[in-house]
């Protein structure tokens, strides 16, 4: 205070003016100071009292937030030594978090569907990277991955495991669908998150290291029909599982919460393409329930959707390093604007109200009432 109030005369030799503006200023704020220490400290009206409580709550809040934003800002050390293991390398954030992670020097093991996605991303990166092709549906394919994995770990173990294969369809009304359908979904998006996990256990286990499964805000409240809500679902509750288990050999499990965002499973014309065969496949009393309308209005939106589609994928692999790399990471992390201040405050609300609003947006069916 001393020598602030040593700078103020110091200017005011420079500037009479400017001097008592700052005189007044100095007076103005002793004065609301003195109100502040009296709303905090002195006798009060019940307006006052009031008013200092949420005073009192907001520099609490605030505090809390500081302390949070430091804690999560502690990063490992030694990064470079570390393993990961990167399901669905193909393409989207999967794609994105490997390069994000070889650039950092980290050891990266990608698992891709095809040849050609891995050629590519080894195209793109250092040396340290190294690819494997794998189909997380099949257990021979995820037995083999894992073995190859164990053999350039050795004794590290495994650090972090990124469960990120991932696809959408077939997606429709679930009249519109069979039980095949639902089949496809859950078995890439659901059970090979399980299967691949359960093959990597021992190796990550052995570095006391993490689990990044990428769910959806869809696995937090569910809009659409067929198997991809409930895979999401499940893989929120396994994770959830999981991270029970695992809390006592030090292991950790994060979950991500993407919004929409512009990659394979929001792409317009797969998800166009997937509506009209859909539709072929509906038997007739259905397609007369819904009618033509119906799906053309499906295709439109879809455009629609895709247009809206967050392009900025690194908002979601900036989730997953803050999980493999942070000395405290999070539990869950939504990315994205939609997810975080429409989608996930909807999941917390009563149906009816995420229901109503929806319902606004969907099309009629033909024979609805
Ligand atoms: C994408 O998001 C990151 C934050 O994760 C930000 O730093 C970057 O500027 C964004 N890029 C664009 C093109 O908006």
């Amino acid at each position: 205070m001393k020598s602030r109030e040593r700078g103020y005369k110091n200017r005011s030799h420079e500037d009479a003016d400017l001097g008592k503006c700052s005189a007044e200023n100095q007076r103005g704020r002793a004065a609301s100071c003195r109100e502040l220490f009296h709303l905090l400290f002195g006798k009060r009206s019940k307006l006052q009292q009031s008013l200092a409580m949420w005073l009192y709550v907001a520099a609490l809040l605030g505090l809390y937030f500081l302390f949070r934003r430091y804690r999560e800002q502690q990063i490992l050390g030694n990064l470079i030594e570390k393993y990961v293991f990167i399901t669905g390398c193909d393409s989207g954030f999967g794609n994105l978090l490997a390069r994000k992670l070889d650039a950092r020097g980290i050891r990266v093991l990608a698992a891709c569907l095809t040849q050609q996605g891995a050629e590519k991303l080894k195209e793109a990166t250092s040396e340290r990277l190294q690819t494997t092709l794998l189909d997380v549906t099949q257990t021979e394919s995820v037995a083999r991955a894992a073995k190859w994995a164990k053999g350039i770990v050795g004794d590290k173990g495994l650090w972090g495991l990124v469960n990120n294969a991932g696809v959408s369809v077939p997606t429709a009304p679930n009249e519109w669908l069979t039980k095949e359908d639902f089949k496809k979904i859950i078995d890439i998006n659901l059970l090979g998150v399980v299967d691949v996990t359960i093959h990597m256990l021992p190796l990550i286990r052995r570095a006391k290291g993490r689990i990044v499964n990428v769910a959806s805000v869809m696995g937090r409240i569910s809009l659409f029909g067929g198997g991809y809500c409930p895979s999401k679902y499940g893989v929120e509750a396994f994770s959830d599982s999981l991270r029970l288990e695992l809390d006592a050999f030090g292991v950790k499990v994060c979950i991500i919460e993407p919004g929409y965002f512009r990659t394979a499973i929001t792409n317009e014309k797969l998800l166009s393409d997937n509506f009209q065969s859909l539709w072929k496949q509906v038997p007739e009393e259905t397609k007369k329930a819904y009618g033509e309308p119906y799906l053309n209005h499906m295709l439109d939106s879809t455009i629609k959707m895709q247009k809206d589609c967050n392009p900025n994928l690194s908002l979601v692999t900036d989730c997953m390093e803050h999980a493999l790399t942070s000395v405290y990471p999070r539990t869950r992390y939504s990315a994205g604007w939609d997810a975080k201040l429409f989608f996930l405050p909807m999941s917390y609300m009563p149906t009816w109200l995420p229901h109503w609003i929806v319902t606004r947006t969907y099309p009629k069916p033909a024979q609805s009432f």
